[in-house]
Parts: C-alpha cells; sequence; structure tokens
C-alpha cells in the first residue's frame, strides 16, 4: 500500500506515532517520474528499515535552466502505482506542492559545501547545489529520518548530502547505492523520457566510453584517455560532451598521481537532454 501525504504536518504526526514505536525510518527523496534506479533505492531502504518515506517534488531552486525545470516529466499518478505494484509493504509518499514547501518564498539558502561543489556539475550549474541542499535540508527536517539513501548516479551530489548532515549535525545516515542501468547500460534517469527510442540507445555510448576509460586507466595516462574520449565525442552523431574529467573519488580533486581511488565522470547532451553517469575506476 502507500500512503499518501501532501501536507508537512500530516506526515509530521504521522511519523511521530510511528517513531514512538521506535521505528527505525528510512528516506527516499526523489523528484519523481520513478524509475528502476529510484525503486532499487526504495527496496534497498526496505531492507535496513522499518518504515520507508519517499518523497516526490521537482524542486524548482535546483534547476538552473527554466527550459529544463518546465520539460522535467510530472507524473504523480503513475508513480504511485508503479509503487504500490512493486512493493507488497507500506510506503509512505510525501508529494508537497511548492507553496507547501517554500512558503511565499521559493529561493534557495547558500551552502559551504567547500572544494567538493566546485567542480563538475558545481561548475556547469550554477546555485544547483544551494538548491539541492535547501529543498534536502528541508525533507530532512520534515522527515526526520534514520538513514538516507542515495544513488552514486548522482556521485557529487552523495557526497554534497554527507557534507550538508556534517554542516547541520543532523543525526543522520547518509547511504550510497549504485547505479542501476537501462538493458544498453544507459544509467537510468528520468530524463531518458524525454529521449526517443533510438537517442536512447545510441545514448549508452556514454557508459561505453566510461568503461573503456577503466579499462586504459593505469596503462594509458590519464591526458591520453581524456584525448580520446574527446575525440570519440566529437565523431558522435547525437552526443555533445560537456565534461569529461577523471577525479578523486573522496574530495573529486582533478586526477593526480597520488595513490587513490578514482572515478570518471561524464555530462553529455542528446539534443537537449542532459545526461550524467560515472564508473569507479580503481
Ligand atoms: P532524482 O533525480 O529523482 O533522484 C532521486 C534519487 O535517485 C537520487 O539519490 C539519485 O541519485 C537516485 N538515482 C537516480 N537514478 C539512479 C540510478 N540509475 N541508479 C541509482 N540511483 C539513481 O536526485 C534528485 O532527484 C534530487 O536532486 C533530490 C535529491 C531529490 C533533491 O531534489
Amino acid at each position: 500500500h502507500v500512503l499518501l501525504f501532501k501536507e508537512k504536518s500530516a506526515l509530521r504526526n504521522y511519523l511521530s506515532a510511528q517513531k514512538e514505536t521506535n521505528k527505525t525510518i528510512g528516506f527516499v527523496p526523489t523528484m519523481g517520474a520513478l524509475h528502476e534506479g529510484h525503486l532499487s533505492l526504495i527496496e534497498f531502504a526496505q531492507s535496513a528499515c522499518d518504515l520507508v518515506v519517499v518523497s516526490i517534488f521537482v524542486n524548482p531552486t535546483q534547476f538552473n535552466n527554466e527550459d529544463d525545470l518546465e520539460k522535467y516529466p510530472r507524473t504523480l499518478d503513475s508513480d504511485i502505482q508503479l509503487i504500490k505494484s512493486k512493493f507488497p509493504k507500506n510506503v509512505i509518499v510525501f508529494a508537497p506542492s511548492a507553496h507547501e514547501v517554500y512558503g511565499e518564498n521559493i529561493s534557495s539558502s547558500q551552502f559551504n559545501f567547500g572544494p567538493v561543489a566546485s567542480f563538475m556539475e558545481g561548475k556547469y550549474r550554477n546555485g544547483h547545489f544551494d538548491g539541492v541542499g535547501t529543498i534536502v535540508k528541508k525533507l530532512f527536517e520534515m522527515v526526520k529520518p534514520h538513514k538516507a539513501f542515495f544513488g552514486e548516479k548522482d556521485f557529487q551530489q552523495l557526497l554534497i548530502i554527507k557534507k550538508l548532515v556534517e554542516l547541520t549535525k543532523l543525526p543522520i545516515e547518509v547511504i550510497g547505492c549504485k547505479i542501476n542501468r537501462e538493458k544498453s547500460g544507459l544509467a537510468r534517469s528520468s530524463r531518458n523520457a524525454l529521449l526517443s527510442n533510438k537517442d536512447r540507445l545510441e545514448s549508452a555510448f556514454i557508459y561505453q566510453t566510461l568503461q573503456q576509460a577503466k579499462a586504459n586507466f593505469g596503462t594509458k595516462s590519464v591526458k591520453e584517455i581524456e584525448r580520446d574520449i574527446k575525440t570519440a565525442f566529437e565523431r558522435h552523431p547525437l552526443l555533445k560532451l560537456e565534461y569529461f574529467e577523471v577525479a578523486n573519488a573522496h574530495t573529486l580533486e582533478p586526477f593526480s598521481n597520488k595513490k587513490e581511488q578514482y572515478r570518471a565522470f561524464i555530462a553529455a547532451y542528446a539534443n537537449n537532454v542532459r545526461l550524467i553517469d560515472n564508473i569507479a575506476l580503481n
């Protein structure tokens, strides 16, 4: 079953009664248009907690592009049906309006996330992480979960949320979950729904190049790997590369020859649809 809440006061009352019976609360924040990637987070949360809250809210303050916000898929009814069909256990869905979350003033707070916020998504999407921090902090304060689950698909976001918990000292354990992929290898994303079938298949090229980077890491130099990937994208009929980066998996600092854990990150456009993906290199 799905218990749907649209008001934070009703959600809070329900959850505080549940917490009195010592139930552990797991939280999966989403922007809806749910897919297998989201469902894998919910499933994992259910295995780790007594009660799982899923929020569905397209957060306006994290969009740096009006058009992207407008185009973003909104499918609340089918999202609820999907959860119902997939999970025999109760799932709490919180789907507030923007007014319920922000009141009259839809704007971001500013956070000092430090260097992790300055690379990649931070560099190319101005204000994005302040928007993410603002909404996730508000949701954390409403739900007060014991554990919160985030996908490695948005690896930089996962690090930002860990930083947010550190900054706000909220007693929440942040848990990273592995990337769920389509059969082609394309990382699942709500934005994939905006692609034609043909573009969707061709976009698997992003993951193919990440795998190629991984195969060459340790034998070719990172400079050479970068050059190969840039050239491959230049020749690609559909995809426009925004960035390819090899970065430290903890700090996101660019590759240096130290013995550290590294990941490769890509952002690319398929027509007007922005796609991101990443892979552990070592
Ligand atoms: P959204 O893009 O809907 O993603 C919700 C959660 O699902 C995020 O933690 C994301 O990393 C995870 N996720 C998405 N695709 C995934 C995949 N293919 N495999 C594994 N996990 C995946 O991320 C957001 O929403 C928003 O920024 C949010 C945190 C809800 C704040 O508004």
